[in-house]
């Protein structure tokens, strides 16, 4: 069974942001995987890398839309973001220098996900429809 599991209450209902976080969601899966195979932890730093690098694309691009309408909490949406960005890069820095982090990573990733996507990012859903900025 996967680590995680899509769950509807995760949609936003946008096409293509919904696919973007399916994607992460199989990006932490295939993390969750190669960490419980034992995998070398050259294999699990270089899934932890296209993780966060997935990620990064994922928040620029939801933070270009948010632009596009205007929304009023861009600001704080983007500090959201670059905080989870800079958690993930200082943990996956950890791991590289040879601490345990994957699990801590996988935690935080799933909090993360649940929280956020529910919670901040459900939130921009209307004003961004109504100001069409979510097409592409
Ligand atoms: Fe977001
Ligand atoms: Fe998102």
């Amino acid at each position: 069974m996967a680590f995680i599991e899509w769950t509807r209450d995760l949609d936003t209902g946008i096409g293509w942001v919904d696919e973007q976080h399916r994607k992460i969601v199989d990006c932490i899966n295939d993390l969750h995987a190669v960490d419980r195979a034992s995998g070398t932890r050259e294999s699990v730093s270089d899934v932890m890398g296209r993780l966060i690098a997935y990620t990064r694309y994922h928040c620029s691009e939801e933070e270009k839309m948010l632009e596009r309408a205007g929304y009023r909490l861009l600001e704080t949406h983007q500090g959201i973001h670059r905080g989870f960005i800079d958690k993930l890069h200082t943990i996956h820095d950890q791991y590289r220098r040879g601490a345990d982090t994957s699990a801590s990573l996988l935690a935080l990733l799933e909090n993360w996900l649940f929280s956020h996507i529910r919670v901040h990012d459900r939130g921009y859903v209307a004003t961004v429809k109504s100001a069409g900025a979510h097409l592409r």
